[in-house]
């Protein structure tokens, strides 16, 4: 619990990690950003203050742990720039914490000797201190050199995280189900307000009404899992509703029939493996589809 601490980066999570990890012990020597403003912000919070600056290989150079916090699109840049102004050294940890970055982008700092990882929070964070209230806790996924990944995971669960690792070239697949879990998720429940739009329905009105179907959904989801919370016209096998949604759709939103239809087909996979869906109701159901 005494390796010293650099954090490059002085950002919502760059702030919050640096924060918390100093609450449980760990010695933060050094926080650096792009700009001296943002560093001193960040430096402020902690007690006792640490260094502060914006060239980061002045500070990286007294850490045995480097966390670059900067945005993904500067990580290799800002890595780059303290290997070159040799702010790393043999046997460092170097981790970003990216969910959509593999650990070997930071391979400048490789080959100065350092050990290369990353510890992806899956969380959302919007502000320093809606960070510094959820990032402990979060679920971390890990990944890069073996002993990177040891001081990663020492971390996370320092700060109550929980952890899973995954191999380095498994990482886009890794954030991609997590843009589909947010993201998507975010899109599907517009297409829904779009659909209320057309026939008249506000979009305030619209997520006021659909927000207690959303919520128990989601509580389904947490206490049986996806299959076993699937409920409707799918799950239950009925061809003809399906039609007549697609009929309805085609006139008044035709440009989101083939998302329905896609969805429609993923669905039938999921009412398959549920059990409730019998298959020649699902063949049905996707000859509709298929028109
Ligand atoms: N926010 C989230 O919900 C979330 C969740 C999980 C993971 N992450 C990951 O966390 C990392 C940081 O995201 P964030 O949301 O904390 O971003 P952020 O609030 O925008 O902060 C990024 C910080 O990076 C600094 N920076 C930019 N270029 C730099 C450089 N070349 N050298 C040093 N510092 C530099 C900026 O410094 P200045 O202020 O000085 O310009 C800024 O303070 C990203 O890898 C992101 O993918 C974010």
């Amino acid at each position: 619990m005494t390796r010293e601490i650099v954090i490059v980066g002085a950002g919502k999570v760059g702030t919050a990690i640096a924060v918390l990890l100093q609450r449980v012990g760990y010695p933060i020597v050094g926080i650096a950003s792009r700009t001296r403003e943002s560093a001193a912000e960040a430096a402020k919070r902690l007690d006792p203050s640490p260094e502060f600056g914006d060239v980061p290989a002045e500070l990286t150079r007294k850490g045995e742990i480097v966390l670059i916090t900067t945005r993904d699109d500067a990580i290799e840049m800002a890595c780059n720039a303290i290997a070159e102004d040799r702010g790393f050294h043999e046997g460092q940890v170097v981790l970003h914490v990216s969910g959509s970055l593999p650990s070997t982008i930071l391979s400048s700092a490789k080959e100065k000797g350092a050990l290369i990882g990353s510890m992806h929070p899956l969380q959302s964070f919007a502000d320093v201190d809606m960070a510094i209230k959820t990032l402990g806790g979060s679920f971390f996924c890990l990944e890069g050199d073996k002993e990177a990944v040891e001081t990663a995971n020492e971390l996370a669960l320092s700060l109550k995280g929980q952890v899973m690792t995954i191999e380095t070239e498994d990482k886009p697949i890794y954030h991609a189900a997590a843009v589909i879990a947010s993201n998507f998720f975010v899109s599907i429940i517009d297409m829904s307000l779009r659909f209320y739009e057309a026939i008249g329905i506000d979009r305030e009105g619209g997520l006021k009404a659909l927000m207690p179907l959303i919520k128990g959904s989601l509580n389904n989801i947490e206490a049986l899992g996806p299959v076993k919370a699937l409920t409707g016209p799918i799950a239950r096998g009925d061809a003809r509703v399906i039609w007549k949604h697609i009929q309805a759709i085609g006139r008044a939103l035709p440009e989101l029939l083939p998302i329905y239809t896609a969805l429609v087909r993923l669905n039938v996979d999921v009412g398959l493996r549920k059990g409730t869906l019998a298959p020649e109701a699902a063949e049905r159901i996707l000859e509709i589809v298929e028109g």
